[in-house]
């Protein structure tokens, strides 16, 4: 049962129904079309958003925007709560985005890239962000991940949130998680996608022997979520708190 009432939600555990959050969370992902390449399912956005809100994380990052379902929701969180920004990387180019690990799906990923316009998707992108009023609290970086990542550390950005769903090569994931690891600030998330990908494993095993699991749903077929998110604070008892709002959210 949801914990209604005032002691939960100075914990943070509003019901999702009564959530301003949830709400405007849900009204900007109805925006954005679902499709193969990609789609954050509306659970996860809350969860990102959520986490966001509840530990005051002034800045967000999300690798691989795509059509933005998962980056928007970041910067409402920001515009609605915690005045910060969610930057958004992803160089929207057909040959950056192209997979070759995942051999099943490696012919589908081509034709899918050969029939999108990556420019064009930009150029949308950049036009969402500005008429759902979130221009001052997201910021689109057209790079490769590994080329942001760079330009953060030279600037000394460091995130509260990482949300790793870039191109799921295992080299590309795994250079990923070794960049933005230490651009990540203590008591930070790092919130892994695709976690049933073999070519995303090593990628999440390698986060895993450093942070703390506290929240990995894995059945895209049954209920679309197929993502972990991991912390790099150490207090057991705060990863038991997070573990559990993690699981209420999730419903
Ligand atoms: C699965 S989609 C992202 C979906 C999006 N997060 C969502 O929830 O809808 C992967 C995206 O990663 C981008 N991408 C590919 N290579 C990249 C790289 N080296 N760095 C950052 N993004 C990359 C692609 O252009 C594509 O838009």
């Amino acid at each position: 049962m949801w914990p209604f009432g005032r002691s939960a939600r100075r914990r943070g555990w509003e019901a999702p129904d009564t959530d301003p959050l949830h709400a405007a969370v849900q009204e900007v992902i109805s925006q954005i079309p679902v499709d193969f390449g990609g789609g954050c399912p509306p659970k996860k956005a809350y969860a990102m958003a959520w986490l966001i809100r509840s530990e005051r994380l002034r800045t967000s990052l999300d690798i691989g925007v795509y059509r933005g379902r998962s980056l928007m929701p970041q910067a409402v969180a920001h515009r609605d709560y915690t005045g910060g920004v969610a930057y958004g990387v992803d160089p929207y180019s057909s040959a950056e985005a192209m997979q070759l690990d995942n051999e099943p799906l490696r012919e589908r990923i081509r034709q899918f890239i050969d029939a999108t316009d990556f420019e064009r998707m930009y150029g949308d992108v950049l036009a969402l962000r500005d008429r759902l009023g979130l221009a001052e609290h997201c910021r689109i970086v057209r790079k490769t991940s590994e080329e942001a990542a760079a330009d953060f550390a030279a600037r000394g950005v460091r995130f509260g949130l990482i949300h790793v769903d870039g191109n799921h090569d295992t080299a590309k994931v795994l250079r990923d998680v070794e960049l933005y690891w230490p651009l990540l600030s203590r008591g930070g998330f790092l919130v892994m996608d695709d976690v049933s990908w073999a070519s995303v494993k090593p990628a999440v095993d390698a986060v895993a022997s450093k942070a703390t699991l506290v929240f990995y749903e894995s059945q895209p077929t049954v209920t679309e979520l197929d993502y972990a998110v991991f912390w790099s604070g150490r207090s057991h008892r705060k990863a038991e708190l997070l573990r559990e709002s993690l699981r209420r959210l999730r419903g």
